[in-house]
């Protein structure tokens, strides 16, 4: 503390309570003063410049002409000429690709900064579209499958999944009756990951669609029993591959069945090019081949 701050040598008003209790007369200091009158001379700046006091109908204006709204449609048009660029781009490239989604798919993937926007930009489109069953990014859901990872039960070639949204997916598989024995069998062998090494899998004939391997087939979109990534994930696993196996999937008739169904987005519901765009989103969401 200075002296100037010191009670006892202070200014006072020379109103005194209780004996000793006085009112001093102690100064803000300086470079507070003048900041005080600075504020107060930036009041008037700011209402010289931005639209500031309100009257009757309107307000002030400010000589910048200022608005939230203007910055907001400036920033938005801005946009939008970047856009455009790439929107052009993208439908010459369906154009010289005779409009074939799969061709255009691939070509956008040509092209780093193309696909760079299309990554961008796919994610509305994705959330728009298919976020609800694939979850966000299409990191899953509970009955559908995960986008993201190199796991694909049609093939994650840019051709195949330009046509799962194209045409959609119904995953078939019949249901099987056996004794508990066999289910049991067939399951343990599953859940280690050696379904082949089984005799009841090809008795069965499990192999027909999962692969004298067992590691699935793309072009049933059956899945890879191998790799213990599960299409229908359950706390109980063991139990989830018994219910697929005893009731198969999308089994008319049969409504303890598995119910897959992927819609189609071809035909209408989205634009070829909105299609291509999706196939590369989902291909770079990291596992793409
Ligand atoms: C109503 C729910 C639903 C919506 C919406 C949906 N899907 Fe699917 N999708 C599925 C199901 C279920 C499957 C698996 C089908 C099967 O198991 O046979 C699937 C499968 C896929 C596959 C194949 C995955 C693989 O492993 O081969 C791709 C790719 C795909 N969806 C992309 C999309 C895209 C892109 C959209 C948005 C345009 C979308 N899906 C919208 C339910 C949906
Ligand atoms: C007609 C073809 C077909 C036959 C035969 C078949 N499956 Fe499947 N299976 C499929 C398809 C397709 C799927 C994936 C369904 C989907 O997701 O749409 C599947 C899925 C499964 C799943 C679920 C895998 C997971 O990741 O959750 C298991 C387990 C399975 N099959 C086991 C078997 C066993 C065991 C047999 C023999 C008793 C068998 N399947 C016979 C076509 C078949």
């Amino acid at each position: 503390m200075s002296d100037k701050n010191n009670p006892y040598s202070a200014p006072d008003t020379g109103h005194v309570w209780d004996d000793s209790l006085r009112e001093l007369l102690n100064q803000p200091p300086q470079w507070w003063m003048i900041g005080f009158y600075a504020s107060m001379l930036l009041v008037v700046v700011y209402w010289i410049i931005y639209p500031a006091i309100p009257l009757a109908t309107t307000h002030t204006k400010g000589i910048k002409g200022w608005t939230a709204v203007g910055e907001y449609r400036e920033d938005m048009a801005a946009i939008q000429e970047v856009r455009a660029e790439y929107e052009g781009k993208i439908e010459a490239l369906a154009t010289n690709n005779g409009n074939n989604t799969s061709a255009t798919a691939a070509a956008i993937m040509q092209d780093d900064s193309l696909s760079e926007y299309v990554v961008r930009s796919g994610k509305v489109l994705f959330g728009d579209n298919c976020a609800a069953c694939h979850g966000t990014e299409g990191s899953g859901n509970q009955g559908f499958p995960v986008l993201n990872d190199d796991d694909w039960l049609y093939g994650g070639t840019i051709q195949n999944i330009a046509q799962s949204i194209t045409i959609g997916r119904t995953g078939s598989m019949p249901s099987h009756t056996m004794s508990d024995e066999e289910l049991s069998k067939l399951t343990s062998a599953i859940l280690a990951g050696t379904p082949s090494n089984e005799p009841l899998f090809s008795e069965k004939g499990c192999f027909a669609c999962h692969g004298a391997d067992g590691k699935g087939m793309h072009a049933l979109g059956a899945a890879n029993l191998t790799d213990g990534i599960w299409r229908f994930v359950a706390a109980d696993q063991a139990e989830s591959v018994k219910h697929t196996i005893t009731h198969g999937v999308n089994m008319p008739g049969n409504p303890q069945s598995r119910n897959a169904v992927m819609p189609k987005f071809g035909g209408g519901k989205l634009t070829n090019t909105e299609i291509a765009k999706l196939s590369v989103y989902v291909h770079k969401l990291g596992g793409g081949q």
